[in-house]
């Protein structure tokens, strides 16, 4: 298993470019089973987990091409498979996207359950309980979802709590199912919009995109589409963090400011400056001293959890106490007794984590335990005193395209050193 060496300390200076969302691309690419025509999509991150959805895909006898990088061909012609098998959920939960489609298309599908991962049991009962009120039914076995519909029905879905996946899984059902369906409480992230809007460049009729309540008119075919991923927000907001743990001063382009509005009101309380310039590029000035803050991960617009850790990481150089409660996942602290290992003075409060400001980590031997906790240890590494080694990245390389060369063009001073433990 890969690790990272880094060599902390150095002012991060220049201009990076955001790559496309992997969690865009991963509904996205499962949108093209809902229609037998080409679709093609661009700017899709060269990631593992973009390469496990395209193994799912191929699974399905479904054709996939990369023609060039960022470039996905996809043509759901020939599909004669209707299973994602456990070997791709457990690798990858986000194979359970392939559900809506299928049923939607073809009355049939059998998903694997996708069990807990290392941030919480996230089951997938919402997306079960929607599709059972289309009409699907649904019946557990041996720890598959088998799911059939002679047509999906078109209904009114609520979702008592946001589910991102859930909403993305129904909408991808809907589309292409007989009557009108109403889904309340549907998850606003812009991973949804952007599913949304490609579905809607492929012929689905859908109302309030971007809202609380999508109303979607479903169609008796969709044709392909060729659609562009947005970029990928959440990389964005890891490098304005990285501006802020290393006193640095960098330009983000290619980033939607629009999607980071909260990372950024968060950042700037902390005291670093975040502007656009005329050309949309973000400006991050990264020279300050850190004021302490709070934050909440909710639901998109709000804070979101996917830059709970990084965050965490830039508050443990803040001048004062700062907490992060987080809400959405149960079990997402993972990188706390890691960080700790670096210095971080951290306390554990059931879902909040009271954060006590120190002058800088220290270089340690850590461990990456799932994506997001990786990068909050590399964030950590780049300011520390000394050497730090962070364990087994492929977590990383499961969702920031080329992390190291970014951030090396940047000025960090990080190898990635093969095999080992
Ligand atoms: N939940 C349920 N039942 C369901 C569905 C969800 O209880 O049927 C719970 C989950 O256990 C979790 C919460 O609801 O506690 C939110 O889950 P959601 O369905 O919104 O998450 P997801 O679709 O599984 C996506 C992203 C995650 C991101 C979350 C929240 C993808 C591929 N994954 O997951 O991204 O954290 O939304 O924004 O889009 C990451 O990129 O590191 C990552 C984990």
């Amino acid at each position: 298993m890969d690790k990272f060496v880094i060599r902390g300390g150095r002012r991060l200076s220049g201009e990076v470019v955001v790559s496309g969302s992997k969690n865009a691309s991963l509904p996205v690419l499962c949108s093209s089973i809902l229609t037998d025509k080409e679709c093609t999509f661009t700017n899709v991150p060269d990631l593992e987990d973009i390469k496990t959805m395209c193994k799912v895909l191929e699974s399905l006898g479904v054709e996939v091409e990369r023609p060039r990088p960022k470039t996905v061909l996809v043509r759901a012609n020939g599909l004669n498979v209707f299973e994602a098998s456990y070997d791709h959920v457990k690798k990858m939960r986000a194979s359970i996207l392939v559900l809506g489609p299928l049923l939607a298309r073809y009355g049939r599908a059998k998903v694997s359950l996708p069990g807990g991962c290392a941030i919480g049991v996230r089951p997938i009962d919402m997306h079960l309980k929607a599709l059972a009120r289309m009409g699907a039914e649904i019946e557990l076995s041996h720890g598959y979802v088998v799911a059939r519909a002679s047509r999906l029905k078109g209904a009114r879905i609520v979702f008592d709590n946001t589910t991102v996946g859930g909403t993305e899984n129904i909408l991808m059902a809907a589309v292409l199912a007989e009557g009108t369906t109403v889904i309340e409480g549907a998850a606003q992230e812009p991973e949804v919009v952007d599913l949304a809007e490609a579905l809607v460049a492929m012929g689905a009729k859908i109302d309030g995109i971007g809202e609380r309540t999508l109303v979607v008119e479903g169609v008796d075919e969709l044709s392909g589409t060729n659609h562009r991923v947005i970029p990928d927000r959440i990389e964005a907001g890891t490098f304005m963090v990285a501006a802020g743990m290393t006193r640095g001063r960098i330009t983000i382009q290619g980033a939607r400011p629009d999607h980071v509005t909260a990372v950024i009101d968060k950042l700037m309380e902390m005291g670093i400056d975040i502007r656009s310039d005329n050309d949309g590029d973000l400006v991050v000035d990264g020279d300050r001293d850190l004021e302490p803050a709070s934050v909440e991960t909710v639901p998109y617009p709000g804070f979101p959890t996917d830059m709970q850790a990084q965050v965490m990481a830039l508050m443990c150089l803040a001048r004062g106490v700062s907490s992060v409660t987080e809400t959405i996942f149960e079990n997402r602290f993972m990188h706390v007794p890691e960080l700790m290992r670096m210095g971080a003075k951290l306390e554990e409060k059931g879902r909040t984590v009271i954060v006590r400001g120190i002058e800088r980590f220290q270089g340690a031997s850590v461990m990456a335990t799932d994506l997001r906790a990786s990068a909050s240890l590399v964030l950590a590494g780049l300011n520390a005193s000394g050497q730090t080694e962070v364990r087994r990245i492929y977590h990383l390389d499961r969702g920031y395209e080329a992390l190291e060369k970014k951030l090396n063009a940047l000025g960090a001073d990080i190898s990635r050193e093969r095999g080992g433990l």
